[in-house]
């Protein structure tokens, strides 16, 4: 374990030597520090995730509006490389610290630390402990990110059957019926159903979390934010799993 720390830490330790940031990195690889950027990260998922969401749900509105957004999103060229470069970033900052958070814990645990209590309750988190529950969760989305990839960027989702053009992997004029062939797969379907609700319950506790982290822990305000935290939570993950049941129900 102590290895995987070492390596994960290679890239600050390297960072920490160029002039200028070495005290900025040197603050950022503090807990305080590691529990900033995980928050920032984890939001700037949530805004992306709020973002597809409202892509995705214009496949109520037929092929040919969700078709036309495809498209228009593939015509951004060389932004849309960038903002990609940026999603992806995100996501690997956000996974790394998340791996390397767990690593420590479990090094630091030798007196069965408290981690595994939470003062939750049933309300946001199962019984268990809210850093397991983050991580099989976030476990099962990182395995829903691996798949969804292949199934919807790279159209090599495993058992689907695309319709033709779909070969080329940035035609964006099925996109409505690539969708409809991935999610109407039963085994995609429940992988799908069954990462989203993993993503709610991550989500759940992620953005209280994150909120937490940024200053907004006072006992007047947990109310506010547990709620916060579980509906936006929930709306996100919600919608998603609303267009998995969408593709079931319609024929064709
Ligand atoms: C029913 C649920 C979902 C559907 C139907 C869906 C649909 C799509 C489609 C059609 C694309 C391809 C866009 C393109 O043509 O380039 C895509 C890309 C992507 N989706 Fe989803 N999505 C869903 C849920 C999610 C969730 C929950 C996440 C994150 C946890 C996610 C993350 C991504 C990422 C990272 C990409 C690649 C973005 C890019 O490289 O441009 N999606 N999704």
């Amino acid at each position: 374990m102590s290895a995987l720390l070492r390596i994960l830490g290679l890239p600050a330790l390297f960072l920490s030597k160029v002039p200028g940031l070495g005290s900025v990195i040197r603050a950022l690889s503090t807990s305080v520090g590691q529990k900033l950027l995980m928050a920032t990260s984890g939001l700037s998922l949530v805004d992306f995730l709020i973002v597809h969401l409202g892509g995705n749900l214009q496949l109520y509105a037929g092929e040919e509006v969700f078709n036309a957004y495809a498209a228009k999103l593939h015509s951004l060229g060389p932004l849309l490389a960038i903002a990609e470069i940026g999603l992806f970033s995100m996501f690997a900052l956000h996974i790394g610290l998340a791996v390397s958070t767990a690593a420590m814990n479990s090094t630091a645990r030798a007196s069965s630390y408290a981690m595994k209590q939470t003062k939750q309750g049933l309300f946001v988190l199962p019984s268990g402990g809210a850093s397991n529950w983050m991580m099989v969760t976030g476990l099962l989305i990182f395995v829903f990110l691996v798949s969804h990839i292949l199934d919807m960027k790279l159209k090599k989702g495993f058992g689907v059957s695309y319709p033709p053009a779909a070969a080329d992997a940035g035609d964006a004029t099925n996109a409505f019926q690539n969708v409809k062939a991935v999610l109407q797969h039963p085994p995609h379907a429940i992988l799908y159903f069954v990462c989203l609700i993993a993503l709610g319950i991550h989500l759940s506790h992620g953005i209280r979390s994150a909120l937490q982290t940024f200053g907004l822990n006072h006992k007047n305000w947990n109310f506010i934010l547990r709620w916060t935290g579980f509906l936006l939570a929930w709306a996100i993950a919600g919608g998603f799993i609303s267009v998995v049941a969408w593709a079931l129900a319609v024929k064709n």
